[in-house]
Formats: C-alpha cells, sequence, structure tokens
C-alpha cells in the first residue's frame, strides 16, 4: 500500500468517526427538548382520567410536616386536582403557601365541624371536610375519581395510576391497620369474598378511608351519597350511601391484592410547644420560627 492511499484510508476513518459523534450529539441535542416535553405531558396529561384526591386536615403540630410529605408524593402524579379541606374558620397562611410552592392544581376549602359534634368524646373528625369536598366535586368536575387520601399515610404512586380507570368502586389492602397489621378486601379465585379487619363493628364494609376510590360519575349518579358524622363508620356509611352497589362490582386492585402499596403510617403525637419567651429572643430568628411551630 502506497503511502499516499494509506493516508486516505486514515482520512476516510477519522471522518467516518467525526461525522458519526456529529449525528450522535445532533440526535441527542434534538431528543432533550422532547424528553421534557413528554414529561411536562405526563404531568398535564389531558387523556389520563384525572383524580381529584380528598385531604381533611386542622392545625396541630404536625399538620404541615404531614401534608409536606403527602404534597412532595402527589407531585409525582399526573392529572391530579388536589383537594384540600381545613378543619377551621380561616384558612392557614402556612397552608396556602406550601400549596402555592408545590404547583400542584388544587382548592383550598374550609369545613369547621359543627358545634355539636366538638362536644363529643370521639369526635367525627373530617367528616365536614369530606363532605365539603363531595360537593366541591358534585359542582365541578365530570369524569375521574375520587379519593380519600388523609395526610397521615404513606403512598405507593402506584396505586394512583391503578385507581385512575375505577368504573364504580375500587378497593386495596392498607397496611399497619389494627393488631392484624392490614386491613383488605379477602379475595379467593380472583373475587371478593369478605373483609379482614381487626374491628368488625357490624360493618358491612369494615374497610379503612385510604382503600377504596370511587368513579366521579358513579358519585353523580348517587345524588344522596355522603359521609355520616358517625366516628368508626365514616367509610361503611359512605359506601353503603353509593347503593345500590354490588359486591361484585367493586374492582380489586393491587394485584388481586396481594400488595401493599398504601399505609396507615401516623405520625407520633406531639404535645404543642411551649411559649417561646418573647423578651429573651426577641430580635432573633425564633421570632419568626413560632409562626410555624404549634
Ligand atoms: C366549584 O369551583 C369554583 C371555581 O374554583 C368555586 O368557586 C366553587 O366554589 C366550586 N363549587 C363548590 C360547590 O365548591
Ligand atoms: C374461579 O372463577 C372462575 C370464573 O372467574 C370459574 O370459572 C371457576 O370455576 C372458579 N373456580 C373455583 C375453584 O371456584
Ligand atoms: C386476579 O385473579 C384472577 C383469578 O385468579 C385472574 O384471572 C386475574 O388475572 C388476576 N388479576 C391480576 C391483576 O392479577
Ligand atoms: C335522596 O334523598 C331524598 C330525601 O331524603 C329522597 O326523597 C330521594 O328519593 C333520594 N334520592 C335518591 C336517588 O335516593
Ligand atoms: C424587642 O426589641 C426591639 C428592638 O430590637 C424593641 O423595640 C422591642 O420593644 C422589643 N420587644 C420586646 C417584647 O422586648
Amino acid at each position: 500500500m502506497s503511502l499516499k492511499m494509506r493516508t486516505s484510508y486514515k482520512t476516510l476513518y477519522l471522518t467516518f468517526i467525526l461525522s458519526s459523534i456529529c449525528i450522535f450529539l445532533y440526535q441527542y441535542h434534538m431528543a432533550i427538548p422532547r424528553m421534557i416535553s413528554l414529561q411536562q405531558q405526563s404531568i398535564n396529561d389531558p387523556n389520563l382520567p384525572p383524580i381529584y384526591i380528598i385531604t381533611p386536615t386542622y392545625r396541630r403540630p404536625e399538620q404541615l410536616a404531614e401534608l409536606t410529605r403527602l404534597g412532595y408524593t402527589l407531585k409525582h402524579v399526573p392529572n391530579i386536582f388536589w383537594l384540600v379541606v381545613e378543619d377551621a374558620v380561616d384558612t392557614t397562611q402556612l397552608v396556602t403557601k406550601l400549596l402555592l410552592k408545590l404547583n400542584i392544581p388544587f382548592a383550598h376549602l374550609l369545613a369547621p365541624m359543627p358545634e355539636k359534634y366538638r362536644k363529643n368524646k370521639v369526635k367525627p373528625r373530617g367528616v365536614s371536610n369530606r363532605n365539603r369536598a363531595l360537593e366541591w366535586i358534585r359542582a365541578n368536575a365530570t369524569e375521574g375519581v375520587l379519593y380519600f387520601a388523609d395526610d397521615d399515610n404513606t403512598y405507593d404512586v402506584e396505586i394512583f395510576d391503578e385507581m385512575r380507570y375505577t368504573k364504580k368502586v375500587s378497593m386495596w389492602p392498607v397496611g399497619l391497620i389494627t393488631k392484624y397489621g392490614v386491613s383488605t378486601p379477602i379475595v379467593k379465585n380472583g373475587t371478593l369474598a369478605g373483609f379482614y379487619d381487626g374491628w368488625n363493628g357490624g360493618r358491612k364494609y369494615p374497610v379503612d378511608m385510604a382503600s377504596f376510590s370511587v368513579s366521579v360519575r358513579f358519585l353523580l349518579s348517587r345524588p344522596n351519597a355522603s359521609m355520616p358524622f358517625k366516628p368508626g363508620y365514616e367509610e361503611d356509611g359512605f359506601l353503603k350511601s353509593l347503593s345500590p352497589l354490588k359486591l361484585t362490582e367493586i374492582e380489586l386492585l393491587a394485584s388481586n391484592c396481594t400488595e401493599i402499596l398504601v399505609w396507615h403510617t401516623q405520625s407520633k403525637k406531639n404535645p404543642n410547644a411551649m411559649p417561646l419567651d418573647t423578651a429573651k429572643y426577641n430580635s432573633t430568628n425564633l421570632i419568626q420560627l413560632r409562626q410555624i411551630i404549634v
């Protein structure tokens, strides 16, 4: 091989390698905006049925911590709408601030517990909140699914993908409930054969609040459905109010209820913080922190 020919082969190789790199870089560059837009699209995909997340809450030491944790979970879920309903007369400014920061579509509503229940030893917490959210859905939603997601649970985002297509009512197991460690539908040969829950209390549906979702259309077809102010019987009462509903119509998610995708974590209950000595700590950061802690 002549020297001249070898040089021209070298040039050819070099040209080939360089153009390959150029093509690769060009395609990669072109792909970046597409990857980003695909991600954004999945967050706002109008073709996905919306999920209305209903979260009752009230001012207490753990409130902001729990809402922060739940909020960042929900940020992973496409096409959701978060109904945060406070048992309060005025909205808590710090909750509003958190909702705006999270940048999830939301409605911040108020539903104080009626005075007559406030004296009860066991208060029906969260009931007026959830009924307020149902009222919002009846007025503003036409399709999709609703889910009562309390702020003291842990959610695997997979459960949201699964519940999204609920026809009437879907159910699945919830971990860390009662001495049984789990509350779940009993599934035999792919069909609902009863319920496993540490406390039955004569309920038709001995299930946890976080264990079921309801289709919006189904709710709209049951204009009288609501949650009763009856501690321990909120889930049962609400599901019964959706009647007629056949047990065979209940969809069993989480792989025929063999997986736990929701946990009733609960936070340790914290006592209210001691009052701050504002004279001693005047002109320090503690004055601002005092606004946040309860
Ligand atoms: C429906 O949504 C609108 C707009 O966000 C709101 O003003 C209205 O209060 C909602 N309806 C109910 C019953 O909550
Ligand atoms: C299981 O269910 C199928 C229908 O889904 C039915 O054909 C079959 O007989 C059932 N098997 C038993 C053991 O019940
Ligand atoms: C649930 O169980 C039924 C019956 O055994 C089976 O046909 C079906 O594929 C199962 N579904 C899932 C999601 O595992
Ligand atoms: C809803 O409740 C009202 C009053 O209790 C009753 O008259 C009506 O028949 C109920 N409607 C349905 C669809 O159950
Ligand atoms: C706190 O300090 C400011 C000056 O830094 C003073 O004007 C104010 O009176 C002090 N307040 C209290 C409660 O001590």
